[in-house]
């Protein structure tokens, strides 16, 4: 029996230049983006200051309460407009640091000095001084966005994955915790890391007291998602009877006294269904959108190409990937961004949005800042950051010419051939057109 021809994931892919810059052009200039949360711009003037590569983004809150999507960048001589880190600021206007040019919300010029020294065919015509845009849609409680101008709406770009999240209500949902990492990686070896559970076995074997580890997949067009059950031990786990620290704390923080549980370690994941089920409709957690797996397990959908969320019903994590804005491809940015609904009464936690540059900070420390503490996101978090550039180092070696791909590592497959598709030329709407959308592979008991 001959294998399968599979697709070949050049390990150049993940240091070359020039492959990083036909990424720029095919894929990160033609796809939509994870941007803010709605929140983080309440009021008319605030301003989200993005970056995305080379690009400066402002993500603008207007009068009508609409979000206005401009590029960061002057139209006089091209000085950044804000020079503000990426976050949160108040500017009602934009006034240029370099010759004084100020812009209103709207994007027009509105001052520049000595006018008369221009050519007023130029200078007066909006299409010429008014700020550049780019397209920005609300989803989910964030705000997304694509720097095309052709490309197809969000909702058809996401496809089955857009009623698959629109059951979590995401957008009740408020960031309780933000981090920022620059590492010394392609921006893929990350996302590759964090887009199988393959590893969960030896990186984080802990989990298997109490989580599954060889998690159905499914691909829906373009993206694609895994199922990690939780509240019964991984069959790779030697005790499949007794309790254990993590099945206990599973039981007790969904209100069960584990003195009167009866069960087994493998019923655990059952009654934690039924006590969310219980509270269906009493609680602001969307219990009854959910099916009976939703409401234990970690439902982990990939949104092609840079983003995934992690879904619990009572909190997520949004992990997002970005090239970096030097063009190294040897290095980016990952956001890890925790969010979760607030009970009645309940009060948002403040959280500082930090951003740790290589190097400056050891990652153990950075991971003490979040404010919610969860035992998955604590542990596993830093073992999984504190391998990607080990990783990076080993795939930029001559000796490594392919990786070896499971079953249980398809969805990466999946994402670097859909990556090349658009790198030899498909449009976005074609791949969204061709790729097939599994039935699922989980059936949700
Ligand atoms: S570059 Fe902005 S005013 Fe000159
Ligand atoms: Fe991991």
């Amino acid at each position: 029996m001959t294998a399968a021809a599979t697709f070949r994931v050049d390990p150049s892919w993940y240091w070359s230049r020039e492959r990083a810059a036909q990424e720029w052009e095919h894929m990160w200039a033609k796809v939509w983006h994870m941007g803010p949360r709605a929140e983080e711009i309440p009021e008319e003037g605030d301003v989200f200051v993005h970056t995305l590569g080379r690009e400066g983004l402002l993500f603008v809150r207007m009068a009508d309460d609409s979000v206005r999507g401009y590029y960061n960048v002057c139209r006089h001589r091209g000085n950044r407009l804000l020079l503000a880190e990426d976050g949160p600021v108040y500017a009602p206007q934009f006034t240029c640091a370099f010759h004084g040019w100020v812009y209103d919300l709207e994007g027009t010029l509105v001052h520049a000095p000595y006018k008369e020294r221009f050519d007023p065919a130029v200078i007066d015509d909006p299409a010429c001084s008014s700020l550049r845009t780019f397209r920005v849609e609300a989803f989910a409680g964030w705000l997304w966005f694509t720097l095309d101008a052709a490309a197809p709406p969000l909702r058809d770009y996401l496809g089955p994955l857009a009623d698959r999240l629109d059951a979590y209500k995401m957008e009740r949902a408020t960031i309780v915790d933000y981090k920022t990492f620059e590492f010394a990686c392609n921006w893929k070896t990350t996302f590759d890391a964090f887009n199988e559970s393959y590893h969960f076995q030896t990186l984080h074997s802990e989990i298997l007291a109490w989580g599954n580890e060889d998690a159905p997949i499914t691909l829906l067009g373009i993206h694609s998602y895994m199922v990690n059950e939780y509240g019964k031990p991984s069959t790779l786990y030697p005790e499949q009877e007794a309790l254990n620290p993590q099945l206990e704390m599973l039981l007790t923080t969904n209100g069960i006294a584990v003195e009167s549980f009866t069960g087994k370690a493998t019923d655990v994941r059952r009654a934690v269904q039924e006590a969310k089920r219980a509270r269906q409709g009493q609680a602001v957690f969307p219990y009854e959108n959910l099916t009976d797996s939703q409401l234990s397990d970690a439902y982990h959908y990939m949104l092609f190409p840079t983003t995934h969320f992690n879904l619990f019903p009572e909190f997520y994590v949004a992990l997002r990937y970005r090239p970096h804005p030097g063009g190294d491809p040897e290095k980016m940015y990952f956001d890890f961004i925790m969010c979760a609904p607030m009970e009645a009464g309940e009060t948002v936690p403040p959280y500082t949005h930090r951003v740790v540059r290589g190097g400056d900070e050891p990652v153990e420390e950075v991971l003490k800042w979040g404010v919610r503490k969860h035992p998955i996101v604590d542990e596993v978090l830093g073992q999984d950051v504190g391998l990607v550039e080990h990783v990076q180092r080993g795939q930029r070696s001559q000796s490594f010419t392919d990786a070896i791909l499971s079953t249980d590592e398809r969805r990466i497959t999946h994402f670097h051939e859909n990556i090349d598709a658009l790198i030899q030329g498909r449009s976005v709407r074609d791949l969204i057109a061709v790729n097939p959308v599994e039935a699922d592979a989980h059936p949700g008991t």
